[in-house]
């Protein structure tokens, strides 16, 4: 069997694929609240699936680093690296980190089979003005340095496999469009 025939077999076969879903985007663009629905369809659908939050995994496995650029590329280096070894063992992993960093994007996709970059699209005005956490206030006050789209850059991918524009559509329509884009391309069954 040809390594093209290995992969059909296995991504048309009733066993989960592993796979990471890795979101990029601004703070507020929705990245978790678009992860947390999902967690709860494919849980729904008895799939194995852990979120890796940019939060929380900055309270435990980064705990420590900052926002320099540095910083950043080594957060991110450690969620891939954890992404990659949960799908490469059959799980989903969706990581919801800012990621700023084209290169660093593409070099966690590079240890994957399986990955899957979600672009949360939203302009920056619509995430500033949402400011669930009030960052971008502090982040304008000049009281929190090196704040992504503020002080700091965030460079768009240049060919996810998908965009959700998260500030036309729902968080639920995101996560429809997704699904359907996963189930589409042989991730998840229909
Ligand atoms: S990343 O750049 O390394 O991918 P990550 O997603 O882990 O960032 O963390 C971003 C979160 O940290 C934001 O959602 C926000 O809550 C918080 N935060 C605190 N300071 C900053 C900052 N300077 N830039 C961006 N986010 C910050």
């Amino acid at each position: 069997m040809n390594s093209i025939t290995t992969e059909t077999s296995k991504k048309s076969s009733k066993t989960q694929i592993g796979f990471t879903l890795w979101f990029t985007g601004l703070s507020g663009a929705g990245k978790s609240t678009i992860a947390d629905i999902l967690e709860k369809r494919f849980k729904t659908q008895g799939l194995k699936i852990e979120i890796l939050d940019g939060d929380v995994v900055r309270t435990h496995l980064s705990k420590g680093l900052g926002f320099s650029k540095e910083d950043r590329d080594a957060n991110i280096r450690r969620i891939g690296y954890v992404a990659s070894l949960l799908s490469r063992n059959g799980v989903i992993a969706v990581t919801a980190a800012i990621s700023p960093y084209r290169e660093i994007r593409n070099e966690v996709r590079n240890l994957h089979e399986n990955f899957v970059e979600v672009y949360a699209k939203c302009p920056l005005e619509v995430a500033e003005k949402r400011d669930v956490k009030g960052l971008y206030k502090k982040a304008r006050a000049g009281e929190l340095p090196q704040f992504t789209g503020i002080s700091d850059p965030y460079e768009e991918p240049l060919n996810p496999e998908i965009i959700v524009e998260t500030d036309k559509q729902s968080p639920e329509e995101s996560a429809d469009k997704i699904l359907k884009w996963l189930k589409e391309n042989g991730f998840i069954g229909v």
